[in-house]
């Protein structure tokens, strides 16, 4: 259950934590197949990933590392520019590691494409990107991403880790903040 005055804040659940969980097992379950017998390093996006990288971390039922970086894309307004500061970096040698990257959410695809440039830039093994969510219908660049749990509309989506001015991370569903909330 969620506090009554967040949930009223949404005008649509989009996905429950039930859903979310059942989606991560499966996810978890290829991530165990396709990395059996390698090394895995989770690379975790500050500040939206928190809650994918802990139960996908949870989830796994093998040995992982975790590091963590914190990224923000330049220039105005809510959209991505593609140019993206490194806030925090990493603290691992990236040098022939298998890289898995979790995100909340890809939007453009901006930050995401630059992300995996700039990883394997640092002689990473191989770089792959786990997302929870993706809108395809604001993609600007493709990115393969082989682990996606849910495509959903183009909306602005909260919760699960995704903020709205810093609030509604901790909603544990995914819903669409309702418009009186912004304007
Ligand atoms: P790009 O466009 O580069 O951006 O794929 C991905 C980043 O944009 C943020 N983002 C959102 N945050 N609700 C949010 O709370 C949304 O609907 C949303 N869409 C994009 C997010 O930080 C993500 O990492
Ligand atoms: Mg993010």
């Amino acid at each position: 259950m969620e506090p009554a005055d967040i949930q009223g804040d949404l005008s649509e659940v989009l996905l429950s934590e039930a859903e979310i969980h059942a989606r991560i097992a499966e996810l978890c379950r290829e991530i165990e197949r396709d990395y059996e017998g390698r090394d895995l390093l989770l690379v975790g996006v500050l500040r939206g990933a928190v809650m994918v990288m802990a139960d996908v971390s949870r989830e796994l039922r093998r040995h992982i590392e975790m590091d963590w970086m914190a990224v923000s894309s330049y220039g105005a307004g809510t959209q991505s520019s593609g140019v993206v500061r490194i806030l925090k970096d990493l603290d691992s040698d990236l040098t022939g590691r298998d890289v898995l990257i979790i995100e909340d959410i890809i939007d453009s695809g901006l930050t995401l494409s630059w992300l995996r440039e700039n990883l394997s830039s640092r002689g990473a093994a191989t770089v792959e990107i786990c997302a929870l969510l993706r809108k395809p219908a604001a993609a600007k660049v493709e990115v393969d991403v082989r682990y996606v749990g849910f495509d959903i509309p183009n909306d602005f989506v909260v919760g699960y880790g995704l903020d709205y001015a810093e609030k509604y991370r901790n909603l544990r569903a995914v819903g669409v903040l309702a418009p009186h909330v912004y304007s």
